[in-house]
């Protein structure tokens, strides 16, 4: 059957709380369907949550983020790519197999529920610390400037050994990197932060190959030097780039969005009060509700392949709305609902398949130990002005909130 003609994509939310209406009408009418980027190429959107399961698992379609017909959802990056020396490190989220698997191998054991375990005492110190400047500061306070930022920032340099006095380097440059913005300037931006963040990990990490510390960057060192009697510093670069930015706005963007939410929902909010075994489930269900790297997943199509009533032709971009899957009818009773009994952890909110989340456990571990930390001594946070006056983030790869001022 031809092709539909081609949409324009993506279309930003209008309500904070779910994806466009005309993205969900996809779902229903063209769940496989031709869209026009901002970059003025083409590309297949795929709406259902079972066809999104069957592409990320399926290994025609690449990762390979280099590839010129790889799909980008901003301007910007679509610029970035065609620029050679603006090229990103070497990062596993744009390996296939099998150079992803070694690489994704080499850093898994770092992931582990048991290292999680390890690290939970130090998440509960860091986020105790935060909530303790927030209460004794001025109010209202800007909740993504105290507690939602420094959280997952302070986490992941404490992981891989990164001092935390560059923490604010890295907040600035990693938000950059993953801005959307139009124009010339954005590129440069984006460009000269990336340079930035890599050039500072390049001495970072010749610093620790003479002087080793126990951190995830010192572990890999000493893993590479066992197995090869060298380290590969262009490698290690690109894993530290990929964890720093990967882990951060993400992470950040989720505590700012709960926070929101849970603040407006007194059911959930006494249900994790009276039991706090309740903030897995909460934090699943946040995860599934605002999906929030709605534009991350993409890829190349390596062969002709039949999906739904289209053939995606070798070369085709793709990209995933895991937002609207997450509110598949087919797989949530009463998708639109926020329900933190609803016990879904088939979401797609940290991918499917061989790139699915690295860091997912570390993240459900923030946010579990921020939402219920924060719910028990700030019981009555509120936002410090009305939702509609939020400023929502429209421009970045993930969803977020720019800025939120809270009270109690
Ligand atoms: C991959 C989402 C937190 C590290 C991914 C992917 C998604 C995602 C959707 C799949 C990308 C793809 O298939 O192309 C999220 C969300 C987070 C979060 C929503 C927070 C709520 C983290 C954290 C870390 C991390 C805390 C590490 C510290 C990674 C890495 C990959 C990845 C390394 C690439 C995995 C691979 O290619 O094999 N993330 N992430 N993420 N994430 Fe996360």
């Amino acid at each position: 059957m031809p092709a539909e003609p081609a949409a324009a994509f993506p279309i930003a939310r209008t309500c904070p709380y779910a994806p466009h209406k005309e993205h969900v009408r996809l779902q229903q009418e063209a769940p496989v369907t031709r869209v026009t980027l901002p970059s003025g190429s083409d590309a297949w959107v795929i709406a259902r949550h079972s066809d999104i399961r069957r592409v990320l698992a399926d290994a025609r379609f690449s990762s390979n983020r280099g590839r010129p017909e790889f799909p980008r959802v901003g301007v910007q990056d679509g610029e970035l790519a065609a620029q050679p020396e603006a090229a990103l490190p070497k990062v596993m989220l744009a390996m296939d197999a099998p150079e992803h698997g070694v690489a994704r191998r080499a850093v898994l054991g770092e992931f582990t529920h048991r290292r999680m375990a390890e690290l939970k005492p130090r998440i509960q110190e860091i986020v105790d610390e935060q909530i303790d400047a927030m209460l004794a500061g001025p109010r209202p306070v800007d909740l993504v400037r105290a507690l939602a930022l420094p959280v997952p920032s302070l986490v992941i340099c404490e992981l891989l050994g990164v001092p935390f006095e560059d923490h604010d380097f890295f907040q600035t440059r990693s938000a950059l990197v993953v801005k959307q913005g139009e124009g010339p300037e954005a590129t440069e931006n984006a460009q000269s932060a990336m340079q930035e963040l890599t050039g500072y990990l390049d001495s970072l990490l010749k610093a620790k190959e003479k002087n080793l510390t126990d951190d995830l960057l010192s572990r890999q060192i000493l893993q590479q030097r066992e197995a090869n009697g060298s380290v590969d510093r262009a490698d290690l670069v690109g894993l530290s780039f990929l964890l720093l930015v990967a882990g951060h706005e993400t992470t950040a963007n989720m505590i700012a969005l709960g926070a929101l939410q849970l603040s407006q929902d007194a059911n959930a909010r006494t249900a994790i009060l009276h039991d706090p075994d309740k903030a897995a489930p909460a934090v699943e269900e946040l995860l599934r509700y605002f999906t929030i790297a709605e534009h991350v997943l993409a890829r190349v199509a390596t062969e002709d392949v039949e999906l739904g009533d289209q053939i995606i032709r070798a070369g085709d971009g793709v990209l995933a709305l895991s937002n609207v899957a997450n509110r598949d009818p087919q797989v949530f009773t009463d998708p639109d609902a926020f329900d933190i009994e609803r016990g879904a952890r088939n979401h797609l909110a940290f991918g499917h398949g061989p790139h699915q989340c690295l860091g997912q456990n570390l993240a459900r571990l923030e946010l579990q130990v921020v939402f219920d930390t924060l719910l028990r001594r700030i019981p009555d946070l509120r936002s410090a002005v009305p939702v509609e006056q939020l400023s929502f983030k429209a421009d970045t790869l993930a969803y977020g909130i720019h800025e939120l001022p809270v009270t109690w």
